[in-house]
């Protein structure tokens, strides 16, 4: 069993359709632990380098566009295979191909507001972890 942490925002369309508190659940009914969480409205600067990977991207200026145009709930989630299971449980990053019954094909409105983030590698979550967390802002769980 291999216990992992994920990185996850729940996205400016997601919050304002008022379903935090549903995906919340999809989390801990999947059995993943919350250990941080925290709402912010992202600055330009923040997503920008958030994403910076996809500078040159065609979508990029829009993805800063929408991720900095309301607020967002950044998170950070434990579990066993916490990175596969998270993203199985978001769908497709393209919506239209996202299987039924998961984040995307329930919330997402269109390729760019997908409605949630999740890390693609166990290296990714640590990044966007430190990215938005301070070791003191993480509440490892013991039960
Ligand atoms: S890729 O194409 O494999 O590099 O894409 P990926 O790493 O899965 O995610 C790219 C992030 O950019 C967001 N985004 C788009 N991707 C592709 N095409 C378009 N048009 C687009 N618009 C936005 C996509 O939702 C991914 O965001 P995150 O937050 O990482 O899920």
């Amino acid at each position: 069993m291999t216990i992992e942490r994920t990185f996850s925002i729940v996205k400016p369309n997601a919050v304002a359709k008022n379903v935090i508190g549903a995906i919340f659940n999809r989390f801990e009914t999947a059995g993943f632990k919350i250990i941080a969480t925290k709402m912010l409205h992202l600055t330009k600067e923040q997503a920008e380098g958030f994403y910076a990977e996809h500078k040159d991207r065609p979508f990029f200026n829009g993805l800063v566009e929408f991720m900095t145009s309301g607020p967002v709930v950044v998170s950070v989630l434990e579990g066993e295979n916490a990175v596969q299971r998270h993203r199985d449980l978001m769908g497709a990053t393209n919506p239209s191909n996202a299987l039924a019954g998961t984040l995307r094909a329930d919330y997402a409105d269109s390729f760019t507001e997908n409605a949630t983030h999740g890390s693609d590698s166990t290296d990714s979550a640590a990044r966007e972890i430190t990215y938005f967390f301070g070791e003191g802002e993480i509440c490892p769980r013991t039960r």
